[in-house]
């Protein structure tokens, strides 16, 4: 009886702890993949984001640290851009004229004090937020009008961002005006783009988080807000393992490379989008050089290090508090022999970052109403989009994947929809999954179950389903959308 009653009154706390939070509020899922951009010749990945009205649609790439979502002005490009193939990486381009929405916000105060060198103009426009499931749906779109957009004419920054730092607009607005349940967003950022060289898309949730995307009870952090990079943490110890997994050397041990006088301590590596490559102390970048052989090279404009001989292992990332992030073969070196390790200066006092090859493996769900953010591993080859409300100062918890059995005992669609995003594409959607999804287990499980135990590592950068597309069109001045064949 002691115990119901303590239960209950911990249900009616945990209640009034959420109750300035409408955690019914279905949350905003975007995804992440490559497409064609406003008035760009290319495909460009990022999220599928539109402003203006008429739309012009874009393909942001998430930045958890500016608080601006920004876009590249036509003549950003023009004069003396430092970014690299401009025309084919600002994820688009915003011609303000070309908009009925727009209005200029002058002497405007930028909310991003970090990278200042920026050019351009402030401005209200609608922002219109894509959902698709699937290529051969169209997709649902979710107005946030009037919203701060940042308009980039030049300078060192890099726009086409959407901003999801701890001041974020985006989610300031979507949250304030009812959109979602709060300030919570999450992000895999997958690996089909040209620096991860991988074919796993990504995806947005704002408000919520993707179950089906991780698995796992997911490990807790504190936000440190004073940082520009907000999400943090504390590496202990990083191992390189060989393919056959029974030689595990340590980076951070002593006895093995024997000019360190002692063990290092643990060190803070900042979570960024910003680049790619992992960045760590110089000491143990040394030891990774001289365990792999790996030389400078800066193929990727990086610094990331290549290695003289191909090897063929994981390199094993732990966290304080023991969770392990370990990147996979393919990941750790690429065909030309590339590691996603940056090579760093002696003298050099930059933070270490944790960039896009660690988010590539792992799913991160921040709270920005409670400053806390969580990590799991992620599912890569996920076959299910399953959004779900991230209310505030609760935790994420993982789909679990029925086996046959249940999905028959439960019926059709109840173990599909319950707890999925609402509306009729979206239900319409799933249903033509589950459909596809239920014709090919059969066949697919047999397969399935005798390569499992041989490959659980290897399979990371393939794709269980890869759906086809059709080829990118030859002019892709106008936009249009990726079409899956029917199966
Ligand atoms: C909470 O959100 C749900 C779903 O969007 C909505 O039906 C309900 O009216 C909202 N409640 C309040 C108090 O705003
Ligand atoms: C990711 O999206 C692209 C379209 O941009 C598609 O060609 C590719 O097959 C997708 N990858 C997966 C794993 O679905
Ligand atoms: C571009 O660079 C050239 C040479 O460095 C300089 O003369 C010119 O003023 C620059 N243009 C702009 C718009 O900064
Ligand atoms: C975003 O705002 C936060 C304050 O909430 C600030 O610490 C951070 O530096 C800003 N981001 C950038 C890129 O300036
Ligand atoms: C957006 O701003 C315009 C002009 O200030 C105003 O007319 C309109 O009502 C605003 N829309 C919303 C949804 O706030
Ligand atoms: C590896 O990186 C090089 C860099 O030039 C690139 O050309 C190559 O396509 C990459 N290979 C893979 C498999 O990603
Ligand atoms: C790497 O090692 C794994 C496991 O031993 C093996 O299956 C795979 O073929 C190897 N890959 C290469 C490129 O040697
Ligand atoms: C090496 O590390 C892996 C993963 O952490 C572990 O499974 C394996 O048992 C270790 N091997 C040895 C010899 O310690
Ligand atoms: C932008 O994307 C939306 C959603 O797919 C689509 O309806 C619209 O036609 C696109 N706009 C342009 C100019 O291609």
């Amino acid at each position: 009886m002691a115990s119901l009653i303590l239960y209950l009154s911990a249900t009616v706390l945990f209640a009034q702890s959420t109750i300035a939070f409408n955690c019914s509020r279905k949350p905003i899922y975007v995804d992440i993949h490559k497409r064609a951009v406003h008035d760009s010749p290319v495909f460009q990945y990022g999220s599928f984001i539109g402003l203006g009205t008429p739309a012009q649609n874009q393909s942001l790439w998430p930045s958890l640290a500016q608080n601006h979502t920004s876009f590249a002005s036509h003549v950003y490009c023009k004069d003396n851009s430092t970014l690299k193939n401009c025309d084919r990486s600002t994820g688009g381009f915003f011609n303000q004229q070309e908009s009925t929405t727009f209005t200029e916000s002058k002497n405007f105060k930028s909310l991003d004090v970090a990278g200042t060198d920026f050019k351009g103009f402030y401005g209200q426009e609608t922002l219109r937020l894509y959902t698709h499931f699937f290529e051969t749906d169209g997709a649902s779109q979710t107005l946030v009008e009037n919203s701060t957009v940042e308009v980039a004419e030049q300078g060192s920054i890099t726009p086409g961002r959407v901003g999801v730092g701890s001041s974020s607009t985006l989610l300031r607005d979507l949250s304030a005006r009812d959109m979602i349940a709060g300030k919570t967003y999450s992000l895999y950022i997958g690996q089909g783009f040209a620096r991860a060289g991988g074919s796993v898309n990504g995806s947005n949730v704002f408000g919520g988080y993707d179950s089906g995307r991780f698995t796992g009870v997911p490990h807790k952090y504190q936000m440190n807000i004073a940082n520009s990079n907000p999400m943090s943490v504390r590496i202990k110890d990083i191992v390189i393992t060989d393919s056959k997994g029974n030689a595990n050397v340590s980076l951070f041990d002593n006895k093995v490379f024997t000019d360190m006088k002692s063990t290092p301590s643990d060190f803070e590596g900042q979570i960024t989008t910003e680049q790619f490559p992992i960045s760590l102390p110089y000491q143990i970048t040394k030891n990774f050089i001289s365990r792999l052989g790996a030389e400078k090279d800066n193929t990727w404009g990086d610094n990331s290090l290549r290695l003289k001989n191909a090897f063929n292992g994981t390199l094993s990332i732990v966290l304080e508090d023991g969770f392990t992030v370990t990147l996979p073969p393919e990941v750790l070196m690429n065909a030309s022999n590339i590691t996603p390790i940056q090579d760093r200066d002696e003298k050099s006092t930059a933070p270490f970052y944790l960039g896009s090859a660690f988010l590539g493996q792992v799913y991160l769900m921040a709270d920005y109403e409670s400053n806390n953010f969580f990590l799991a591993p992620a599912v890569q080859k996920n076959n299910m989009v399953m959004p779900q409300t991230f209310c505030p100062k609760t935790t994420p918890e993982a789909y679990v994947r029925p086996n046959q059995n249940q999905w028959q005992r439960q019926g059709l669609v109840g173990a599909v929809v319950g707890g999925v995003v609402g509306g009729m594409g979206a239900i319409a959607a799933l249903y033509c999954l589950y459909i596809t999804w239920m014709r090919k287990k059969d066949e697919r499980k047999l397969k399935k179950e005798l390569r499992k135990n041989r490959e659980s590592k290897m399979e990371q950068m393939d794709v269980e389903e890869a759906p086809s597309f059709d080829p990118p069109p030859k002019n892709a001045a106008k936009a249009i959308f990726w079409r899956r064949n029917k199966m």
